[in-house]
Parts: structure tokens; C-alpha cells; sequence
């Protein structure tokens, strides 16, 4: 039986988890930072190390007591090496290092975006590959072919802006608070989402490549038409226009990436699909793939929303894979603002 501790840092949550036997969570803490970024309506970098330096300490310590356990007897500490903000990823690298290093253990290097592709593991261990990986956050959108374990090809990324990002910059165009993505979920529920067709982008050459800025700037003509850009907060929320607005928009990218990953789908004859990242959260998102696997054959998987939303307990399960091979990292190993999975 192996036990890991596992640090997550790269954006703006705090989090570690203790993780056993791949896929057992014994404990995951998240400190999420949205009260200090959201008068800025986005992640200040600057104020995201801040913070993360005042609650590494404390959520760490917090999931060895959640989960019964100390640092010497852990097998493992792993921590996300990158993709991420680079000052957000030094403080989780450089703890999980300095940690590693006074009790002995090994430490595990994992990319953040293998922990999103891992995340249905937790609840669903069972998982049979191939399958199909739909990664939505708000710094990425990717789809990802997973022939075996320990194997990614990517088949498609954003050529613009992550769908999180949108969602994001949509709301605060609005007037809609930070983080614009959980507030456009709950405000769309209800509203009619076909009051307005919006454009989608359309990829040369059979490429499943994702774009979004261009619906987000017909968002914006039409919000500014319509007079409701920049909007008060609880006005907006209640605008029965602001409303039909998102839910039209939400509507365009949930169909998008629907539509998308059902023909990676088709074309690399997959019918498992993993769904990961911030974005997998919607619950608009959620019904369209239900209702697509009923109709298309096909197993969907996806976490809880705690899983899915960035967390330590994805980064232990993507962990374990390594520590199987005893692929750990030097402890001279750097932070990776740019990783690639
Ligand atoms: O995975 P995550 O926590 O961080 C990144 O790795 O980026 O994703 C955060 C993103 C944000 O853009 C946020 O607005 C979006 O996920 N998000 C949602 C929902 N909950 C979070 N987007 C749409 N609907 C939601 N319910
Ligand atoms: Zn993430």
C-alpha cells in the first residue's frame, strides 16, 4: 500500500491531498483564492505567490491530519512541475523539494494537465483506455487521445482563448463577478439559450482545433448593441436580456466542444470519454454529454465538481502512474511555466 502526498500551485488554488493505492482520497484541501483576485475580475500573478506562500504551510498540514497521517510515513511527495503561472508553480516546486528532501522520500514532478486527464480515475478507478480527453479550463482547452496509461497525443488545443477564459472575459464584460464561469452556469439555468444564434468557428483542413475569441467578441458587439456591457453586478445577474445572452453563448460552446469530441471520437474509434478541467463543472456541459452518450453509444466520465475545478487529489492519481515506474524527479528539478503534456 502506497501513500502520497500530492501539491498543487499552479494557478490560484492551494491545495495538497493525500492520495493511497492510486485512486483512495484520504484527504484533499483547496484554498481557493478567488476573494483576492476577484476585484481585479482575473488572476494577478503577483497576488497569486503572495497567497500561496501564506497557505502552502497550512493546507499541507491540514491534509496529513484530514487524512491521518504525517510526512515520514509517506512513499511519495509529488507536486505539479508546470504548465502554470510561474511564481504560483515555484512555491508548491519548492516545498514539495524542501519537504522531500528533510524526511528522505522521493519526489514526483507531474503536469497539471495529466492531473486533469486522471481526475475521472478518483471516482470511476475502473476506467478502461482508449479513450478520448476533453481537458476545458480556464487556461486550456485540449483534446487528447489516451491509447494506454502513461500515453497522450494531443488532437486538438485552443488556437485563441481556453473555453474558461471566455466564459471568464464574457462575464466581466457584463459586469458579472469573477469567476464568470460557475455565474454564467447558474444565471443561463432557465433563460432561453437559442434567443440569439452566435457564430462558431469553423477549422480548415479537418483540424479539430478550438477558437473562441471570435464568438467572444460577437458577444461583446451584441452586448454593447444592446446596451449591456458593463453592468452592475446584481442587476446584470437578474437582466432577463444578460440572461438569454449567456445562455445563448453557453449554448455555442457547449455544442462546440461537443460536437468536437465526438468526431475525435469517430475518428480515432474511441467510445470512452474523459472529461476534465474547470469548464467540466457546467452543468449544461454535463447534460449535452450524458445526452450524447445515450445517443452515441458511448462511455462519458467525469469527476465531481471538486475534482474538477484544480485540486491535489488529480495530481496524487496522475502521481501514481510515475511512482509505479519510479520515475521521480532530481531534486534539482525547475518549475515549467510552459509543460507540455
Ligand atoms: O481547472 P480550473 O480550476 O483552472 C485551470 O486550470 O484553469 O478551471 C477554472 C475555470 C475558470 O475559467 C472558471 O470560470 C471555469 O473553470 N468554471 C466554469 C464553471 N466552473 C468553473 N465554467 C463554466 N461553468 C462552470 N460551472
Ligand atoms: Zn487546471
Amino acid at each position: 500500500m502506497a501513500r502520497i502526498l500530492a501539491i498543487e500551485s499552479s494557478c490560484d488554488e492551494t491545495a495538497a491531498a493525500v492520495v493511497e493505492d492510486r485512486c483512495h482520497v484520504l484527504s484533499s484541501i483547496v484554498a481557493s483564492q478567488d476573494d483576492v483576485h476577484a476585484k481585479y475580475g482575473g488572476v494577478v500573478p503577483e497576488l497569486a505567490s503572495r497567497r500561496h506562500l501564506e497557505c502552502i504551510g497550512p493546507v499541507v498540514s491540514e491534509a496529513l491530519l484530514r487524512a491521518g497521517t504525517a510526512l515520514p510515513e509517506l512513499d511519495a511527495i509529488a507536486v505539479t512541475q508546470g504548465p502554470g503561472l510561474v511564481g504560483s508553480l515555484l512555491v508548491g516546486v519548492c516545498a514539495a523539494k524542501a519537504m522531500a528532501w528533510h524526511h528522505g522520500k522521493p519526489v514526483i514532478a507531474v503536469n497539471h494537465l495529466e492531473g486533469h486527464v486522471r481526475s475521472p480515475f478518483l471516482e470511476h478507478p475502473g476506467i478502461e483506455l482508449p479513450a478520448i480527453a476533453l481537458v476545458v479550463s480556464g487556461g486550456h482547452t485540449a483534446l487528447y487521445l489516451c491509447p494506454e496509461e502513461g500515453l497522450y497525443r494531443q488532437l486538438a488545443r485552443t488556437r485563441d482563448d481556453a473555453a474558461g477564459e471566455a466564459f471568464d472575459k464574457v462575464a466581466k464584460f457584463l459586469g458579472l463577478p469573477y469567476p464568470g464561469g460557475p455565474v454564467i452556469d447558474r444565471i443561463a439555468s432557465g433563460a432561453d439559450e437559442n434567443a440569439i444564434d452566435f457564430p462558431r468557428a469553423v477549422m480548415k483542413n479537418q483540424s479539430l482545433d478550438f477558437s473562441f475569441s471570435g464568438l467572444k467578441t460577437a458577444v461583446r458587439i451584441r452586448a454593447t448593441r444592446d446596451g449591456l456591457a458593463h453592468g452592475v453586478p446584481d442587476e446584470a445577474e437578474r437582466s432577463p436580456a444578460v440572461r438569454d445572452l449567456v445562455a445563448s453563448f453557453q449554448r455555442t460552446v457547449v455544442e462546440t466542444l461537443v460536437a468536437t469530441t465526438l468526431k475525435a471520437c469517430r475518428r480515432e474509434g474511441v467510445t470512452t470519454v474523459l472529461l476534465a478541467g474547470g469548464v467540466a463543472c457546467n452543468r449544461r456541459l454535463r447534460r449535452a454529454f450524458d445526452d450524447a452518450a445515450a445517443a452515441e453509444g458511448l462511455c462519458v466520465f467525469m469527476p465531481s465538481p471538486r475534482y474538477t475545478t484544480d485540486n491535489a487529489a488529480m495530481i496524487g492519481a496522475a502521481a501514481f502512474l510515475h511512482y509505479e515506474r519510479e520515475d521521480f524527479a532530481p531534486l534539482d528539478f525547475n518549475a515549467d511555466a510552459n509543460l507540455k503534456l
